[in-house]
């Protein structure tokens, strides 16, 4: 079971209500320094520290998080619909699985500690997520590779990708981002995405499916689509 509470900052709203526009607000703050962004790369938000606490797999998990860093207050929603929906790994899992966009590393953390015989990458733009998904790395003793997009070397593979990924960063470069890190699943790879509906889930899909993914609505729950997405078939596809 996994608990998660409160109002996301990705959460559902209907476009342009009054909610949607107090959550932008809360994005552009992320911390309290005028324009800063969760995906800033140096925050200068105050680093005010928090604990998250939350159960997925099974598992209590209490990670540290921070100002300036992508749901520091609670598990994000739309990651809890991920953890709870989409098939976690075990203690039989292998390969290379990817945390893409970690923040303070909830996502990582959980494939870490579910399926240690695998190899975690956790990576993120942000400096201070980086170090928190570190710090909490240590505090449960598993090993989680955080660090920039540059810095993973180029011909891993991944056999899972996991991600919430940064809508807020706009289509062209989340369709960047999505392009490059998806052409790197293992070709029997599967990626797990978490996206609200209000903020493009379904269309997102779409945009998937036309660059020739195998993209299926796993499941929806409070407003998040949970995709599966398999390597593009035929020519270095999976098929
Ligand atoms: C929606 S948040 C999810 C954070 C975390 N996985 C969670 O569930 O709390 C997306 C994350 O992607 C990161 N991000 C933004 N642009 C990125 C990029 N180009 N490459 C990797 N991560 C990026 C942001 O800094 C942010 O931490």
């Amino acid at each position: 079971m996994l608990v998660a509470r409160d109002v996301p900052e990705d959460g559902p709203a209907e476009a342009g209500s009054r909610r949607e526009r107090a959550s932008r607000r809360t994005v552009r703050r992320s911390g309290d320094s005028g324009r800063e962004h969760y995906f800033t790369a140096n925050p200068t938000a105050p680093a005010r520290a928090s604990v998250v606490t939350f159960q997925a797999g099974g598992r209590e998990f209490r990670l540290r998080a921070a100002g300036g860093v992508f749901s520091a207050e609670r598990l994000d929603p739309g990651t809890a619909v991920l953890l709870r929906k989409a098939p976690l790994p075990g203690p039989a899992t292998e390969g290379t699985l990817l945390d893409l966009g970690c923040g303070y590393g909830p996502v990582a953390c959980v494939l870490a500690t579910l399926a240690p015989r695998a190899t975690v990458y956790a990576v993120d733009v942000n400096s201070r997520a980086l170090e928190l998904t570190r710090a909490n790395a240590d505090q449960l003793g598993v090993d989680i590779t955080a660090c920039g997009p540059d810095e993973v070397p180029a011909e891993l593979r991944f056999a899972q990708i996991w991600s919430n990924p940064p809508i807020r960063i706009g289509k062209p470069a989340l369709h960047a981002l999505l392009r490059h890190w998806l052409a790197r699943l293992a070709p029997d790879g599967v990626a797990w995405l978490v996206v609200a509906r209000h903020l493009g889930g379904d269309s997102l899909a779409a945009w998937l499916r036309d660059e020739g993914h195998d993209v299926v609505r796993h499941a929806s729950q409070q407003g998040y689509r949970v995709l599966r997405v398999r390597r593009p078939r035929g020519p270095g596809g999976a098929g």
